[in-house]
């Protein structure tokens, strides 16, 4: 079985939309890829430098090359940026994780997709995976600001995906958003999907609050991308040395330890492979990571995207 692949060379580059680019990656040898399951994600090094998870928006079947979607976000910190605008076809990619924190259920009765703009990647992959399997049972409901913003409408309007997805576009309904509450006020056995802006995850976990919590799954790479300016500067106490560090409000906890020779595992640096799991001794967080379960979150922090709600942490460092 091919190993997860370190580096990667852009095959294919083709703009779905005004600022959404689609990137066809490929092993550097021209050899099958790593197989993922459908959701799953990869952190790489964008061309500013900054480490970015994105989903795999291809048919997992398909190993021959893997499907990034990515949304050019002029607000945010670069690395969207740096990757629709600078990454070209016959350009290396370096790949720090192959993971999938949004893992499809199998022998559920029935998947009730939801995607907000971009949202859609992991989605995608979910969709052309369970038609690879013959699977029938299964709608999206996709929404967008209008059809010029939405990316694969070729796919979602042609058969055989056009007869399971519902297109929302709400630009030219005065803003007015999906009403989800139809779908959502009577419980099923089927399990809900749920990726995009906060906005509609938000109102999608209030209308399914009566649903079995198992059966509704959120991605929510939003969450970890913060926008500097709305970060605090805080301090960092590491307990065995007494040193206290400054995290300003553009630097990790991770950059920070670092830059002051402190060696902590990393990986993915976006809060979703787990190795900078570091040991918490006091002090507020504010968890942006998606490796820590409820009951670790009082004693561990992930140093790579979390930061302190309060002026100071302490960490067993
Ligand atoms: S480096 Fe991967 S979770 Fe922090």
């Amino acid at each position: 079985m091919a190993a997860n692949p370190k580096t990667l060379r852009v095959l294919q580059k083709d703009m779905l939309t005004p600022d959404i680019a689609w990137f066809k990656l490929g092993a550097m040898d021209g050899q099958a890829l790593a197989p993922f399951t459908p959701g799953a994600h990869l952190s790489v090094v964008t061309p500013s430098g900054q480490t970015r998870a994105y989903s795999l928006c291809s048919d997992p079947h398909d190993l021959s090359a893997y499907a990034l979607a990515i949304k050019r976000e002029a607000s945010g910190h670069g690395a969207s940026k740096s990757m629709v605008d600078l990454l070209e076809v016959g350009h290396t990619l370096e790949v720090k994780a192959l993971a999938n924190y949004f893992e499809l259920a199998y022998d559920v009765p029935e998947y009730i997709f939801v995607a907000g703009g971009i949202g859609i990647t992991p989605i995608l992959s979910m969709m052309l995976h369970l038609q690879g399997l013959g699977e029938k049972r299964f709608k999206l409901y996709f929404c967008t600001r209008s059809t010029e913003s939405t990316p694969f409408l070729d796919l979602f309007t042609s058969e055989p995906l056009a007869s399971h997805v519902h297109l929302h576009h709400d630009q030219g309904l005065a803003g007015q958003q999906f009403d989800f509450w139809p779908l959502f006020e009577v419980p099923k056995a089927a399990h809900i999907y749920c990726c995009g802006p906060q906005v509609l995850m938000d109102g999608v976990k209030d209308m399914t609050g009566h649903w079995p919590s198992e059966h509704v799954h959120f991605e929510s790479f939003g969450a970890v991308q913060v926008a500097p300016e709305d970060n605090e500067t805080f301090e960092v106490v590491l307990a065995k040395s007494g040193q206290r560090l400054t995290v300003p409000k553009d630097q990790s906890i991770l950059e920070v330890l670092r830059l002051a020779g402190v060696p902590v595992p990393s990986s993915c640096e976006s809060g979703t492979c787990g190795s900078c799991r570091t040991p918490l001794l006091s002090g507020e967080v504010d968890h942006r990571d998606f490796v820590l379960m409820d009951d670790e979150q009082s004693g561990q922090i992930m140093v790579c995207v979390s930061r302190a709600k309060g002026p100071s942490l302490v960490l067993d460092l």
